[in-house]
């Protein structure tokens, strides 16, 4: 299986409820490396231009609203299969469809406070980690 880097943000509510490190101990439980991370408060710019590909929906506004609500905390993640992987971790968009155990499951208000953010696909997840990371911002994990 290769190893893939995907984008993953802790959203405004999670950072709130203070389960940053219980988090990060269940991406590193699944085999994840945190290969870059950072806390930063986003822009409306910032999360305007990261939703953009939403721009047409319903829920747009306050989407962008509620990432500029408060600090995030975003990572790089690294590992086999790690897309998919940190998708599983995570649990389905909508906490009332997660599986037990998930983070959404257990940390997530709703469908628009649903505690973390992952990249969708290999492509998404380099364009997301560029955005965040810049071009050389990542750490390769030998070990
Ligand atoms: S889709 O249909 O596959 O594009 O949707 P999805 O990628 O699952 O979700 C898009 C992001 O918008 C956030 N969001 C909502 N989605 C659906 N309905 C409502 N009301 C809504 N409010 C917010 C959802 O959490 C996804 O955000 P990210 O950060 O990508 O997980």
């Amino acid at each position: 299986m290769a190893v893939e880097r995907t984008l993953s943000i802790i959203k405004p509510d999670a950072v709130a409820k203070n389960v940053i490190g219980e988090i990060y101990s269940r991406f590193e439980k699944a085999g994840l490396k945190i290969v870059a991370a950072r806390m930063m408060h986003l822009t409306e710019e910032q999360a305007g231009e990261f939703y953009a590909v939403h721009k047409e929906r319903p829920f747009y506004g306050d989407l962008v609203s509620f990432m500029t609500s408060g600090p995030v905390i975003v990572q790089a993640l690294e590992g086999e299969n790690a897309i998919a992987t940190h998708r599983d971790v995570m649990g389905a968009t909508n906490p009332a469809e997660a599986a037990p155990g998930t983070i959404r499951a257990d940390f997530a208000t709703s469908i628009d406070e649903n505690a973390c953010h992952g990249s969708d696909a290999p492509e998404t997840a380099a364009q997301e980690i560029e955005f965040f990371f810049g071009a050389d911002g990542v750490c390769p994990r030998t070990r």
